[in-house]
């Protein structure tokens, strides 16, 4: 399986459109050390033919410019794409914007649980997409799920889906359920394992995931790669950047650092091929000297770039 991140940085991008942080000033700036990113999202092929996209971030346009995987086929028809399926896994603004875009009347799959293709079902907009065109497929939670497009081909990727703690979308919060999660349910927030028929290896994807039980960890103990939320570094860090009131744990991400971070909870697992994805703009690793960048990279992890490939 071939794997593209195609959008390394978290809700936002890098730099974010009004920031000013020293983070994305040194990307504004050009500074070799920050290396600008696009919104959330992840690409897969097993034949190089098909495509399935993982999200569909606000930059899919951008992102399909700087991926000719993802481009009309040349010598193909006049109206043609690889992209033959997307899957959602939440209903975040920088996971499901990018639908959007993909109107113009061309067939392809889409695929997100009960919970998240009812938020596209109540945002009429979604309707740019014509369902008889483009067919919503539900994810069972605790499911395996073979990813055809829209005319019932197999892509060749299969998903294996299963919650993680998390957070309804920002924009669904009810603000009455503060101390519920905001009304979080099961399915707003899921991980996915990508496999391939015949194939033991698996890849998994979890670009949002607010803690890391011991339900998660001995799932994540058979991975091949992991493609995990990076978005903070510290729970704090937007608050003590001076650029916000919200820590990691009220947005539903995990930090890195920390006793209770990912970092350290992934330590023993063994799996060689770590990637911290969904980076946000306010997270030192972005910028590739500092001695945050350094902690990750000497613990074994990757960070996410645009353009980022892994085959397994
Ligand atoms: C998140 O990952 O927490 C969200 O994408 C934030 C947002 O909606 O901006
Ligand atoms: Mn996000």
């Amino acid at each position: 399986m071939r794997l593209k991140i195609i959008g390394s940085a978290a809700g936002g991008g890098f730099p974010q459109w009004n920031c000013n942080y020293r983070l994305s000033r040194g990307a504004w700036n050009g500074g070799t050390n920050f290396r600008p990113r696009t919104q959330s999202s992840l690409a897969a092929s097993v034949n190089n033919v098909d495509w399935v996209l993982f999200n569909a971030s606000p930059d899919i346009r951008q992102q399909i410019a700087a991926t000719p995987e993802l481009q009309p086929p040349e010598n193909g028809p006049f109206r043609a794409t690889p992209i033959r399926a997307v899957v959602l896994t939440n209903a975040d603004v920088d996971h499901i914007a990018g639908l959007l875009s993909l109107r113009e009347r061309e067939p392809f799959a889409l695929y997100a649980t009960g919970r998240v293709l009812e938020v596209l079902e109540g945002n009429s907009i979604f309707n740019v997409l014509d369902r008889s065109i483009v067919d919503r497929r539900e994810l069972k939670i605790g499911a395996q799920t073979d990813i055809l497009d829209a005319t019932g081909k197999s892509t060749g990727i299969a998903v294996d889906t299963f919650t993680v703690p998390g957070k309804v979308a920002l924009f669904l919060e009810d603000q009455t359920k503060a101390a519920e999660g905001f009304g979080t349910q099961d399915g707003d927030t899921i991980g996915l394992r990508l496999s391939s028929k015949g194939d033991v290896r698996s890849a998994f994807y979890i670009p949002g995931c607010a803690r890391i039980d011991t339900a998660l960890k001995s799932k994540l103990e058979r991975a091949d790669c992991l493609l995990f939320d990076g978005t903070l570094y510290t729970d704090d860090e937007m608050i003590t950047a001076g650029i916000g009131t919200k820590t990691g744990a009220r947005m539903g991400h995990i930090s890195i650092s920390g006793e209770d971070g990912s970092l350290a909870a992934l330590m023993d697992l063994g799996i060689s091929n770590r990637i911290y994805v969904h980076i946000n703009n306010t997270n030192p690793i972005l910028d590739a000297a500092s001695a945050e960048h350094a902690v990750v990279v000497a613990a074994g992890w990757k960070i996410a770039f645009d353009g980022m490939e892994v085959r397994f």
